[in-house]
């Protein structure tokens, strides 16, 4: 049975991107393979997020993935900082790891030009970090986006370069994970790009209906058709794409056929889609509720996750510290 490895950083809440785009996807395969889901927090400090809210952030998005469906009876779920291995392994990579191909991270490059002032050796190292993630458990599959792609590709890069170094073939080199359907992209409510946590174009899954109310109704549209069958403009598009997701296939259908004899009215599709992104949405925010204050519950599922990634990752670095020649007196 293959590995499966993801990471989210602890920033922010759950949106509908993470949900359609991983999430979903994660509880299904929690039978199929060995999962490791945990939360990034090391990565987090990167951006120095502040001590004070720092505990928090954990918790919520902990308690977000425990209550969109992922089960710690099944999957190894734990919090990165728990993990002392995945610091040594990080330590060990960065010795084989050059710094004029971190240089050349795309997204290493982006965060030094939206932040000039803050350009920290972590933030450049980052992907050894996310190797180490990966590497630690030696799995073989790890579900990306294209934004990720470079990270995991450098990952491979890691992987093979300690195998070549030390003559031995202790990591498998990791492979995206696609999910049955292919990328699943989730459109913001602004009318342009994917939802993400920065945009603020986002439904969380936090979110109450009031909330989500607001924010559909709020999302940008058009003018509306003014001639039958013409082409959808991207900003309505997204909102069908939305539709799409959470919505039955005879309410899709109705507005594709409102837009297509000009009858359409937004506020109408948009009503539709806010009570339908609620039906989906709701029943797990009660859920993130109930479990973010369990702390009994939490601390009990970080304990056991703890439990499992430690053996994962000390069985593989004990593979590693011998390799690179480290010995005991
Ligand atoms: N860098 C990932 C992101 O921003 C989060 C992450 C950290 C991760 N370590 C990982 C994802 C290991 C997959 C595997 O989305």
């Amino acid at each position: 049975m293959d590995t499966v490895l993801s990471g989210i950083r602890s920033t922010g809440h759950l949106h509908l991107g993470n949900y359609f785009g991983a999430l979903r996807n994660f509880v299904r395969i929690q039978d199929e393979y060995k999962c490791f889901f945990f939360i990034a927090d090391l990565h987090s400090l990167t951006t120095h997020p502040h001590p004070d809210d720092f505990h928090a952030s954990v918790k919520t998005i902990l308690a977000e993935y425990l209550a969109a469906g992922l089960d710690p009876e099944k999957s190894a779920i734990y919090i990165q900082s728990d993990v002392p291995e995945i610091s040594e392994l990080y330590v060990l990579l960065n010795m084989i790891a050059y710094v004029g191909e971190l240089e050349r991270t795309v997204t290493f490059k982006e965060k030094v030009r939206q932040n000039p002032n803050n350009v920290n050796a972590g933030l450049l190292t980052y992907p050894v970090l996310m190797a180490s993630d990966i590497l630690a458990h030696r799995a073989q599959r790890v579900p990306v986006g294209k934004d990720q792609e470079q990270h995991l590709e450098l990952a491979r890069v890691f992987a093979r370069r300690f195998n070549n170094m030390y003559g031995e073939e202790i990591f498998p080199e990791p492979r995206n994970l696609v999910f049955q359907g292919g990328a699943v992209k989730v459109p913001g409510l602004d009318g342009s790009g994917k939802m993400g946590k920065s945009n603020g174009n986002g439904v969380y899954l936090y979110d109450d209906e009031k909330t989500i109310t607001k924010k559909v109704m709020k999302a940008v549209t058009d003018s509306g058709p003014t001639e039958p069958n013409s082409p959808m403009p991207e900003v309505i598009q997204n909102l069908f794409t939305l539709m799409k997701l959470v919505s039955d296939q005879s309410t899709v259908d109705y507005f594709t056929e409102k837009w297509n004899d000009c009858s359409i009215r937004y506020g109408d599709l948009k009503k539709q889609l806010a009570a339908d992104i609620c039906k989906v949405t709701l029943p797990i925010k009660e859920k993130i509720d109930a479990i973010y204050n369990d702390d009994a519950y939490l601390s009990k599922v970080v304990a056991s996750g703890r439990e499992r990634a430690r053996e994962s990752a000390g069985a593989t670095l004990s593979l590693v510290r011998k390799a690179v020649g480290f010995k005991s007196f």
